[in-house]
Formats: C-alpha cells, structure tokens, sequence
C-alpha cells in the first residue's frame, strides 16, 4: 500500500509507477480525479487522474475501487488520451459500485465555495465532496446504473429532488436537464461497459493466488476527512485502513504500507499548515520545486519538513517504510529547518499533533536545525552517492518517525532514485516468498 502522508502532492505517482512494475494490479481505493500523478517516461510525460499510473506497463491489471468517485467524462477522455498514444488499456476495471460524479455535483461543488467566500476549503471543484455526500445520503449513482436507463432516470430524478433549491441558480444550464444528462450518461455506460467488473472478487482472486497488488492511494493523511485538518480536508479517507473499504480487503491482506512525503512540505487549499513559509524562502522551494498543481495549476503553499505531523501520519496509517521524495529541492539551501515540536497560542509546548483545530491554527512550529548542502544530488544512485549532510537530514527524519526510510527521490526522472539499504531488502522479501 502507497500512501501520501502529508497535504497530497507528494509524489506517490512515481512511487507507484516503481513498484508496479514489479506487481500484478494496482488499484485505486479512494478519492477521485481531485487527484493528479505525473509520471515520466522516457522524456514522455503522462498525468493521471483517475487510472492507476500502472496502466503503462502493457497488460497491468489496473483497478478503480468502489471507493473511488468517477467522473466518467474524465474517465472516458483519460482512455481515449492513452489510446491514442499507443498505450493498451485492456488491464483497466472499473468497479460497478463505485458513484458517479455528475454534473450537478461539480455546480454544487463550485457554489458551496463561492457561498463560503473568505472561509472557502479551496477545493479543485471537480464535484468530490457533494458525490461522497450523495453517497452517504443514499442518493448516489454509481457505475452500474449507466447500464439500465429506466433504472438511471429514476436514480437521478430522486437525487435532483432535495437538490431543488440549491440548484435554483442553475435552473437554464443545460447540463441539468433530465434527458439531456441520462443520454449523456448512458453514452458513457457503453463506453465504459468493456471495463466494468466486480473489482472485489477480482483482487481477492489476486491476492488468494498469492499474486502482488499494490494499493495505490490519492491525496494524504492529512488531508484525510476523519483524522486530516477537518474541514480543510478532502471528502474521503487517504488513510490506510481506508483501502479495506474502498477496495474490498481485509486489514490482513495488507503486508506493507509505504508513506510518501516530500523532503519539505506542500499544501494546495486552504487550512493549517504550522511551518508554512510565506516568504522568499517558500518562493524559493516553490520555483526549484515546481510547486504548481497537476490537476488546476494553483501554486501550492510551501514550507520545512513537520516531523509532528509526519510522526503522527506514520502511526494513523501504521507506515512500515517511509520514501522521501525531492531530496534535491533541498540543496543548495546553507541550513535546514526541522519542526519537531509546536508551541501553542499560550506558550505550551505539543509534541503530538493536536486534534483540536483551534489549537493547531495557532501552533507555531519548533526547529531543530540541521547543515545543508551544496551538491547537485541528481546523479546520486546509493546512500554512499549522498553528501553526508543529506544521509544525516534523512537519518534524522527517519529516526525521528520511528520508520525506515526505503528510498529518496533525486530528481524526477523515473531513474532518479536512491534505494536504501532498507529499501533493496523490502524488495527483494516478496521476490523470494
Ligand atoms: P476536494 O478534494 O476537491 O474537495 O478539495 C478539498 C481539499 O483537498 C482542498 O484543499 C484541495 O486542494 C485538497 N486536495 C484534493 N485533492 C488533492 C490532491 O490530489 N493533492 C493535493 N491536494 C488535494
């Protein structure tokens, strides 16, 4: 299992692109295409949404969970984009349980940030949270309804009913209109209906045959609507035991869980974000990082590595190996910053992450300082390749967390990676079961 353990972003794509080679399926669980993975190859560049970044490898099972909310525009356009570039989509399924983003969930979406104003989550606006909401309030349409109209209509027709008032202001929008959106949407059942499976039973076959699935988690920790920085959160769990859900497994069906986080820390949206750096310095870090959003292009927020945070994602999502991605967004810089601890409002002093919000709006981050360094980084292929400065930075985080460190991202290239010793070991376990 990949997860994000930050604010989203951080680069679990390219993680997951690494092992899936090595796997039989990858499947999403979670989220929707809120989500955006970059992934290159061989100077090709590919940015995903909604399929699992495993679908380059020809063949690949790729699975899209029950968890999962699609918008089968995206979806349909995403394969219709692979296509056309040769690349073969047949391993993709789709779970005939997973909802359906509509059109008047993105309306929604995009009016209940405009009526929130100055207060607003900042959400990408692509329909995320009202769908989840359908979901939970029974009102959802999900996969399989694209395969009967009768049964379609019906479901749309009593979704818009509570929705009458709030969707008032869009009453002309054509999108709205029942007949229009049910021939729209079983234009996509057809077009998806190929890849529509009972995705459970499938991993379980998989899994069963002792064959290697990789979960491949959207968003992060704390951006998790449960145990994230609520409401400045998505409307699903990127946690780890959420993959039991929203794919279908048990929690002992999952042998590994790898966190992915950023050398420093990113944040898009709104909400807490304790060692954020609103100055040249974060300027800094967002230009050599290329902090711009996969999915709408915002600038995201930058700031130090938080190991409170990090410590707290590590056990919520019970990481056994952590890889730290953009290693080398960090040289050059003559010092580093840690946060190890948070001051509150009133001078004590919270070494866990806090779960009161207020508390956690006023935290003031605690450094610990460690010496940077100075080399380009981007050829570095083993630990003995690092400068000492960034072993010891990794060390630290490492030591501080409580998990080891499989591997370091140096650069974005897929070959630019540095395994630890640890890593080549976790590696070369399910190889030799
Ligand atoms: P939503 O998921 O579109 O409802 O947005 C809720 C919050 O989650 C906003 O702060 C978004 O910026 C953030 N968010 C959602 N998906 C991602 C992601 O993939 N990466 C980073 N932030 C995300």
């Amino acid at each position: 299992m990949i997860v994000g353990v930050q604010w989203g972003d951080e680069g679990k794509g390219k993680v997951v692109d690494l092992l899936a080679e090595r796997a039989d399926a990858v499947v999403r669980f979670q989220g929707g295409n809120n989500a955006g993975h970059t992934i290159i190859r061989d100077g090709e560049t590919f940015k995903f949404h909604l399929i699992p970044s495993g679908i380059l490898y020809p063949g690949k099972t790729c699975v899209i969970g029950n968890g999962v909310v699609i918008d089968p525009k995206v979806l349909t356009e995403e394969i219709d984009g692979l296509r056309a570039r040769g690349v073969d989509t047949s391993g993709l399924r789709i779970s005939a349980n997973a909802h359906l983003i509509m059109p008047y969930h993105l309306l929604l979406d995009h009016a209940g940030e405009t009526r929130l104003g100055k207060l607003q989550i900042g959400t990408t606006r692509r329909g995320i949270g009202p769908c989840y909401a359908d979901k939970a309030a029974r009102l959802g349409i999900r996969v399989q309804d694209l395969l009967d109209e009768k049964i379609l209509k019906k479901k749309i027709t009593a979704a818009l009913e509570p929705k009458r008032l709030s969707l008032r202001p869009f009453a002309k929008d054509p999108s709205l209109d029942l007949h229009t959106m049910t021939e729209e949407y079983l234009t996509y059942g057809h077009r998806l209906e190929q890849y529509i499976a009972d995705t459970t039973s499938l991993v379980w076959d998989l899994l069963d045959n002792r064959r290697t699935v990789i979960f491949e988690g959207a968003q992060g920790t704390l951006l998790d609507i449960d145990h994230g920085t609520y409401p400045f959160v998505t409307s699903s769990n990127p946690v780890s035991g959420a993959a039991t859900v929203g794919a279908g497994v048990g929690p002992k069906d999952i042998d590994e869980v790898w966190g992915v986080a950023k050398a420093y820390v990113t944040r898009v949206g709104a909400g807490p974000f304790p060692t954020e750096l609103d100055d040249e310095l974060g300027e800094q870090i967002r230009q050599r990082g290329g902090e711009f959003g996969t999915t709408t292009g915002r600038a995201r927020r930058t700031g130090w590595i938080d190991l409170v945070a990090l410590r707290y994602a590590a056990r919520i999502n019970t990481l056994t190996a952590l890889a730290i991605t953009k290693l080398d967004v960090l040289s050059g810089f003559d010092r580093l910053h840690v946060c190890t601890s948070y001051r509150g409002e009133e001078g004590a002093e919270f070494h866990a992450f806090p779960y009161h919000q207020s508390v956690l709006h006023h935290a003031r981050p605690q450094y610990e300082e460690l010496p940077g360094w100075s080399e380009d980084i981007g050829e570095a292929r083993t630990e003995s390749d690092l400068p000492q400065a960034a072993r010891d930075y990794l060390r630290f985080v490492s030591e501080f967390v409580g998990v080891p460190i499989v591997l370091a991202g140096v650069g974005p290239g897929r070959e630019q990676i540095v395994w630890t010793r640890a890593g080549e070991q976790s590696l070369a376990a399910p190889a030799a079961a």
